[in-house]
C-alpha cells in the first residue's frame, strides 16, 4: 500500500509559547525555529504578530532567516491582525496566513454574540481580502469539535470557496475522543471530498483529557493530511499533541497507518532538549519518546531480554531519534546479566567469578539504599570492596567554623600509615577550607574539576553524597563520600579520590609521604 504524506505543522512557537510561564525572547524563538528547520517540519507557526511589537519582530526575524519550511502567522478575523501578519511575513520565502474564528454554539452565543450566518460572512470576507497577499491561507473554525457537524461542514466549505488552501479542525478544549473525532473527519471529507487532497485537511488537538495524540492519529486514519503539534507537547493548559509522539507513532506503525512524514528523526532529541531548556518546561521522566526513562530499563527481566535482543522490550531504536542508545538503569531490580555487562563496559571484564559474585552482592546492598546506582558507584564497589583501594589516607578529625560575614576555617587531621597529620586553613567556603587543609598535608597538587552533591535517601535525615573529580598527572579520578554531614562527605570524597590516585600509582613512585 502506498504511504500517504502527512504534513507536520509545528506550533511550538505559537501555541507552545502559550504554555503558562513559557515565554521566549525573539532570539530564543529564532534558535528553536532553526532547529525545527533541521528537523524538517513542513510549516512553522512562528507566532501571533498582532499580539505585541516583540512578537512581530520575532516572527519577522524567523521569516527572514528560516528559509526551508513555510512560515506561518496567526490572526483573528480582524484587519489589523491580518496586516500584522502581512508585515511580519513579508521577508518569508514561503508564507501562510492562519485565520481563526470560533464556530461552536457556546462561543457564538457567549464570546462572539453572533449567529451562524454572520460567522460564515466574517470568515469569507476576511479570507477573500487576505487572498490578495497570501497564496496560502489556513482557516480554523475554533472549537470545531464542539461545533454542530452540519454547520462545521458549511463553514469549512464556504472558507474553501473563498480561497482557503488549508482547513484546520481544532479540538480547542481537548474534549473529543478518538472514535468521535475520526467520524467527524470522515463526515467533513464526505461533505467536501477536496479535503485532504487539493485542500489540506489539518487537525489541532489539545491534551485536556490526555488524548491529543490519539485523537490526531484517529484523524489521520480518517484522511487528515496535516497534524499540528508542538515539541514536548507544550501548549495552552495541558498542551498540544506532541510532535515526537505523532511522528514516531506514524513511523513505528507504518504497517497499520500507511503514512509517512518528512521529519528527520535524528534531530528529535536535540529539539526536545532545546525547547525544554529555553522554555524552562521540564520534560517528565516517563514522557514517551523524549522522557529520560523512555529508553531505560530497570527490571532484571527486561534488562536480560534487551541484552539478548533489544526488540524484546523496545519498539523503537533510540539511536534513530538521536540518543546514544538503550540505557540499562542499574537499581535494585537489576539482575546479574546487566551487572556483568556493565562491569565489562567499565573495564573490569576480566574479574574472576568469585569477585564478581561479591561485587554483585555489594551492588544489591547499595541499590537497596540508593535510587540510582551510577557507574562511579560500581567502580567504587569494584575498587574498594574488592580491596583495590587501600585507605592510605583516612579522616580522623574535622572541625569547621563558618559564620555569616566571616571567612570559614577548617582544622583537619588525617592518618597516614598509622601517623596523624594535622593542618588548618581558611577558604572561600567550608568545603574549600577543608580541601585546602587536606592539601597542606597531602600535597598532591590535584585540581578539583567537578564537585556535586545529592541526597542518597529522602527526608530531613537524608545522607548527602558528594562526588568530586580530581585532576592530577593528566588523569581525572572520581571520589565519592557519604555522610549525613555534607562537609564530612566532601572530605571523604576528596580522600577517596586521593586514595585512588595512590592505588593507581598516578604519582611517580609511591604516594608522597607528608613532610
Ligand atoms: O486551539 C485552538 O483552537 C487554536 C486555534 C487558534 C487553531 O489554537
Ligand atoms: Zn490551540
Amino acid at each position: 500500500m502506498k504511504s500517504r504524506k502527512i504534513y507536520i505543522f509545528d506550533t511550538t512557537l505559537r501555541d507552545g509559547e502559550q504554555s503558562p510561564g513559557a515565554s521566549l525572547t525573539p532570539d530564543e524563538k529564532l534558535k528553536i525555529a532553526k532547529q525545527l528547520e533541521r528537523l524538517s517540519v513542513d510549516v512553522i507557526e512562528a507566532g501571533f504578530p498582532a499580539s505585541s511589537p516583540g512578537e512581530m519582530a520575532a516572527v519577522r526575524m524567523i521569516a527572514r532567516e528560516v528559509r526551508k519550511p513555510v512560515i506561518c502567522g496567526l490572526a483573528r478575523t480582524l484587519e489589523k491582525d491580518i496586516e500584522a501578519c502581512r508585515r511580519a511575513l513579508e521577508p518569508a520565502a514561503k508564507k501562510r496566513l492562519h485565520l481563526f474564528l470560533a464556530t461552536s454554539q457556546i462561543h457564538r452565543q457567549y464570546k462572539l454574540k453572533k449567529g451562524k450566518k454572520e460567522i460564515i460572512r466574517i470568515a469569507v470576507d476576511h479570507i477573500r481580502s487576505a487572498k490578495k497577499d497570501f497564496s496560502q491561507i489556513e482557516f480554523s473554525p475554533e472549537d470545531a469539535s464542539r461545533t454542530e457537524p452540519g454547520f462545521l461542514a458549511d463553514v469549512t466549505r464556504a472558507a474553501v470557496d473563498a480561497g482557503a488552501t488549508s482547513i484546520n479542525i481544532p479540538d480547542t478544549v481537548g474534549y473529543t475522543v478518538p472514535r468521535e473525532f475520526e467520524d467527524l473527519i470522515r463526515f467533513l471529507i464526505k461533505k467536501n471530498p477536496e479535503l485532504g487532497k487539493k485542500v489540506v485537511l489539518s487537525v489541532h488537538c489539545h491534551n485536556d483529557l490526555g488524548l491529543a495524540v490519539a485523537n490526531s492519529l484517529a484523524a489521520v486514519l480518517a484522511g487528515a493530511n496535516q497534524v499540528e503539534c508542538t515539541i514536548n507537547g507544550i501548549g495552552e493548559r495541558a498542551g498540544n499533541a506532541s510532535l515526537e509522539e505523532i511522528v514516531m507513532a506514524i513511523d513505528t506503525r507504518k504497517d497499520f497507518i500507511h503514512c509517512s512524514t518528512g521529519i528527520r528523526l535524528v534531530e528529535i532529541t536535540k529539539a526536545s532538549r532545546m525547547v525544554s531548556h529555553l522554555t524552562g518546561m521540564v520534560v517528565q521522566p516517563n514522557k514517551a519518546i523524549v522522557g529520560r526513562n523512555a529508553f531505560s530499563h530497570e527490571s532484571g527481566i527486561h534488562q536480560d531480554g534487551v541484552l539478548k535482543k533489544r526488540q524484546t522490550y523496545e519498539i523503537m531504536d533510540p539511536k534513530r531519534i538521536g540518543l546514544s542508545g538503550t540505557q540499562l538503569i542499574l537499581g535494585k531490580l537489576s539482575g546479574r546479566h546487566a551487572f556483568k555487562e556493565r562491569i565489562a563496559k567499565l573495564g573490569y571484564g576480566r574479574l574472576n567469578e568469585e569477585d564478581t559474585v561479591r561485587a554483585f552482592r555489594q551492588f544489591k546492598a547499595l541499590a537497596d539504599k540508593k535510587k540510582y546506582v551510577f557507574d562511579e558507584d560500581i567502580e567504587a564497589i569494584l575498587e574498594n570492596e574488592i580491596g583495590r583501594i587501600p585507605e592510605v589516607w583516612k579522616l580522623e578529625h574535622l572541625k569547621v567554623s563558618s559564620e555569616t560575614g566571616k571567612k570559614p576555617h577548617a582544622a583537619v587531621s588525617l592518618s597516614f600509615k598509622n601517623k596523624i597529620h594535622a593542618a588548618d586553613s581558611g577558604g572561600d567556603g567550608p568545603v574549600d577550607a577543608c580541601y585546602k587543609a587536606v592539601e597542606k598535608i597531602v600535597k598532591s597538587g590535584a585540581r578539583v574539576t567537578h564537585y556535586g552533591i545529592q541526597s542518597v535517601t529522602g527526608g530531613m535525615d537524608a545522607q548527602g553524597e558528594v562526588t568530586v573529580k580530581l585532576y592530577v598527572s593528566n588523569h581525572e579520578v572520581t571520589g565519592r563520600g557519604t555522610s549525613t554531614d555534607i562537609i564530612e562527605a566532601s572530605v571523604k570524597a576528596y580522600l577517596f579520590a586521593l586514595n585512588k590516585i595512590s592505588a593507581r600509582s598516578l604519582f611517580p613512585g609511591e604516594m608522597p609521604s607528608p613532610v
